[in-house]
């Protein structure tokens, strides 16, 4: 029995998420969350003939003598994995950092929820910026005595699906895709966010001019702006991101029921792990939070593993990296911390 839940079950990136874990024949009970639209977003999906029951809450309306977190309680109460992407999008102009003024509030407040409601459950966050959030969940969880390591990640497998995509187009073949995987380490944010091209299981030919495996390390990095920007102020990513997002979910719910040998990579808090001691050591840096692959297992992160051979450009990119990702991690820490 596995029950599901997504927070924010009624936006851009929930409502095609919602869909594919309703489709996914691993889920037992799905139960949405939103402040708005979720009872006919769980109707809709309620019809779908596949064996999960759906339920779908909203806060107590105004005037109810109910506590506000009612419906969100109700809704994660017995999950087993939850997913968060609530908060509010990119447009045009605007950086992941900037959505932190409003997303830190809603993630802390859901956070707390799942502190006091499912403090074992998986917690996967979505929402931007996520080397914020994901340190905000740590810190909250923390704060009510519950944070286990192994069980929050923040979700970067859309940079995964991307690197997939772009390698097999430069390769000339989309056809190759399902066979291209390249680990996506750092962060989630432009610079952050690093390809590792010379781990690619489908190798770049050695012929590729530099200034190729240049633009594909930069579209990887900033595939986020190519959607905000064609979507002209309507939103950033969500139906590749429900993709990615499924995908992961399917992941650590099949590593939770047993399956081994997944391993994937998501960012995670390094020092609780010895393998992510061991990664600190390489980068020569504390850094509490990096997207490194991860083996799942029954208990969520089982191992980190180790970062692998790294090209020079990669070592590079990886240094540079480390103070955005420094300030991101430490933004979120503080807000939980010492808010203002
Ligand atoms: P959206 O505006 O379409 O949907 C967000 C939903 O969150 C809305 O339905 C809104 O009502 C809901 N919400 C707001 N406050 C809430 C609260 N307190 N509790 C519950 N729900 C609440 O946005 P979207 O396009 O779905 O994006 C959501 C987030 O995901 C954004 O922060 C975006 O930047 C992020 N994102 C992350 C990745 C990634 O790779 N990790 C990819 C794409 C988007
Ligand atoms: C993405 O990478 O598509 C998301 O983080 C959304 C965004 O703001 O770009």
């Amino acid at each position: 029995m596995v029950k599901a839940v997504v927070l924010g079950a009624a936006g851009g990136i929930g409502q095609p998420l919602a869909l594919l874990l309703k489709a996914n024949p691993l889920v037992t009970e799905l139960s949405l969350y939103d402040i708005v639209n979720t009872p006919g977003v769980a109707a809709d999906l309620s019809h779908i003939s596949t064996q999960s029951k759906v339920t779908g809450y909203l806060p107590p309306p105004k005037g109810s003598d109910l506590p506000a977190d009612d419906g969100l309680k109700k809704t994660l109460a017995g999950a087993d994995i939850v997913v968060i992407p609530a908060g509010i999008p990119r447009k045009p102009g605007v950086i992941r950092d900037d959505l932190f003024k409003i997303n830190a509030g809603i993630v802390r407040d859901l956070a707390t929820g799942i502190a006091t409601t499912c403090p074992k459950a998986a917690v996967l966050v979505i929402s931007n910026p996520v080397n914020s959030t994901v340190p905000i969940v740590a810190e909250v969880l923390k704060k009510h005595g519950v944070f286990d390591p192994k069980k929050v990640f923040g979700v970067t497998t859309l940079d995964v699906v991307r690197a997939s995509t772009f390698v097999a187009e430069v390769l000339g073949d989309l056809s190759l895709v399902s066979k291209v995987s390249v680990p996506v380490v750092g962060g989630h944010s432009g610079v952050t966010i690093i390809p590792l091209l010379s781990q690619s299981t489908v190798p770049l030919p050695s012929s590729l001019d530099q200034s190729t495996v240049d633009a594909l390390i930069k579209r990887i990095q900033f595939g986020g702006d190519e959607v905000v920007k064609a979507k002209d102020g309507a939103g950033s990513a969500t139906l590749s991101m429900a993709y990615a997002g499924a995908l992961f979910a399917e992941n650590v719910i099949k590593a939770l029921k047993g399956a081994t040998g997944i391993v994937v990579p998501t960012y995670v808090n390094l020092s609780a792990h010895e393998g992510g001691q061991v990664i600190q050591k390489e980068l020569g840096s504390s850094i509490e939070y990096f997207s490194v692959p991860v083996t799942l297992g029954p208990n969520g992160v089982e191992a980190i593993n180790s970062l692998g051979s790294l090209s020079s450009q990669e070592q590079s990119l990886i240094s540079a990296a480390l103070p955005e990702l420094q300030e991101s991690i430490t933004k979120g820490v503080q807000f939980i911390q010492a808010p203002k």
